[in-house]
């Protein structure tokens, strides 16, 4: 026998049994993205890699380690995308769609990072990233967090916290870096490799680091907000005040650098102590300069992308469970006569009862067990098709869930019945 072939590391399936929770979350999202006047966008999941080296910037950690690139058949290096606002900032500029022009844009879909996989780190995963093109000042940046807040509460997850921080302009920034870098030289032989690397390459991502000893360095250096410029310092109070105005709690944190080089100004996290080492569920901030980078019209943006494996986590640990769609009728064939016929009622049923969920016993099987299957389906009400009734013009019907016994009822009237015995099902559900 030949081997089985397997998964590739770190990408998953999602199966029927899983799926309810991804629907709903899907769902939720979709409506309230509309709400806020949010339209979606569908990005190819294939860029050419200088896409993502200019934008998320050569010495972070996703373009030097984690992109999946190749050539292909005609020579050109592409790269599966790593996130997706590099992609829209790209489309945003290939269609003409900048010139002063606002877009309000959403984004759902697997992204690709060649991570290592663990518990709620993947390297196929899904996000959905939610951007506003266009919008300089900080009243973008506020309906995004009080969105995400919307969402959480719409969701029942309360185990997230808020972190922002601003990152200052590209000047302000250059400041700061002077002053860490010399902090940290100070103190260079106590740094890991990967923090003395930094040291020359991206600094301020040494901010991150999870390490004790450098975090321990990291207390006595010069924080981020102390080398804001005016007008950065304005929009970042701006936010807090709204934020503190909305009742949406937050909490400043100067370390909040993130991972990817097109930031300016506002960068945000929702963090949870829900899934291990793994925190961030939903992150993003200001690209002011990333459009202008990419070679269209200076646009400033704002977005954040939310992990969707993550938040169906979260959503699994508060106890949600998605509403079961079983079949309203399960229509059983008895007979030789009567097979032949069944595939042709169903579609007739279908035909009238739009609305209602059909399954028809597929595969064969003798009475007793199609009956099996027909009750462990979930549906409310089976059809039987036998030959003796189909002699008749006529099928049985069984409620399968409540105690009333076999009625007989000619084939011209069972639209009617099937549509009088599920609603008065659905009114008793309701009834409780
Ligand atoms: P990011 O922080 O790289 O930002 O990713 C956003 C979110 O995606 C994370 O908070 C996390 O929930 C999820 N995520 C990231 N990597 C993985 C992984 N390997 N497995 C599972 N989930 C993961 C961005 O991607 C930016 N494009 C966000 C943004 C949009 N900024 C502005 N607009």
């Amino acid at each position: 026998m030949a081997a089985p072939i397997q998964s590739i590391r770190g990408m998953n399936d999602v199966l029927p049994a899983e799926i309810g929770l991804w629907q709903y979350l899907e769902g939720v999202l979709r409506n309230l993205l509309a709400a806020y006047g949010y339209a979606e966008i569908r990005v190819p999941v294939l860029e050419h890699t200088q896409l993502f080296e200019r934008a998320i910037g050569e010495h972070t950690d996703v373009v030097e380690k984690e992109m999946y690139t190749f050539q292909d058949q005609g020579g050109e290096s592409l790269t599966l995308r790593p996130e997706a606002t590099a992609g829209i900032a790209r489309a945003l500029i290939s269609n003409g769609m900048l010139r002063g022009a606002r877009h309000k844009l959403w984004c759902m879909g697997p992204m690709f990072r060649h991570e290592k996989p663990q518990k709620g780190r993947y390297r196929q995963f899904h996000q959905v990233s939610v951007e506003a093109v266009g919008f300089a000042g900080p009243d973008a940046d506020i309906e995004l967090i009080a969105f995400m807040a919307r969402l959480w509460r719409t969701l029942g997850i309360q185990r997230v916290r808020l972190q922002i921080n601003s990152l200052g302009t590209p000047e302000s920034r250059r400041a700061y870096r002077a002053a860490l870098t010399e902090h940290l030289r100070a103190h260079e032989s106590r740094l890991d490799a990967d923090s003395r690397r930094r040291l020359t390459s991206n600094p301020l991502r040494i901010l991150d680091s999870k390490l004790p000893e450098t975090q321990a360095l990291l207390a006595g250096a010069p924080l981020l907000t102390e080398h804001l410029d005016a007008e950065s310092r304005a929009h970042f109070e701006a936010l807090c005040s709204a934020l503190r105005g909305m009742d949406i709690p937050f909490e400043v944190n100067p370390r909040l650098v993130r991972g990817l080089d097109y930031y300016s100004r506002t960068v945000f996290e929702w963090i949870t102590d829900a899934l291990g080492s793994q925190d961030a569920v939903c992150s993003g901030g200001r690209y002011d300069g990333l459009i202008e980078q990419l070679g269209g019209d200076p646009t400033p943006g704002i977005g954040f992308a939310m992990g969707i494996e993550r938040t169906v986590e979260l959503l699994r640990q508060a106890q949600h469970s998605a509403p079961a769609s079983p079949a309203d009728v399960y229509l059983i064939a008895h007979g030789e006569r009567a097979a032949p016929h069944a595939l042709e009622l169903v579609e007739r049923l279908r035909d009238s009862l739009p609305q209602v969920r059909f399954e028809v016993n597929l595969g064969g099987g003798n009475f007793k067990a199609q009956f099996r299957r027909a009750d462990r389906s979930g549906a409310t009400l089976a059809v039987i098709l036998g030959d003796e009734e189909l002699g008749r013009g006529a099928a049985a019907l069984k409620p399968l869930r409540e105690e009333s016994g076999q009625s007989e009822c000619p084939l011209a009237e069972l639209p009617a019945r099937i549509e009088a015995v599920i609603a008065g099902a659905a009114r008793r559900t309701v009834g409780g």
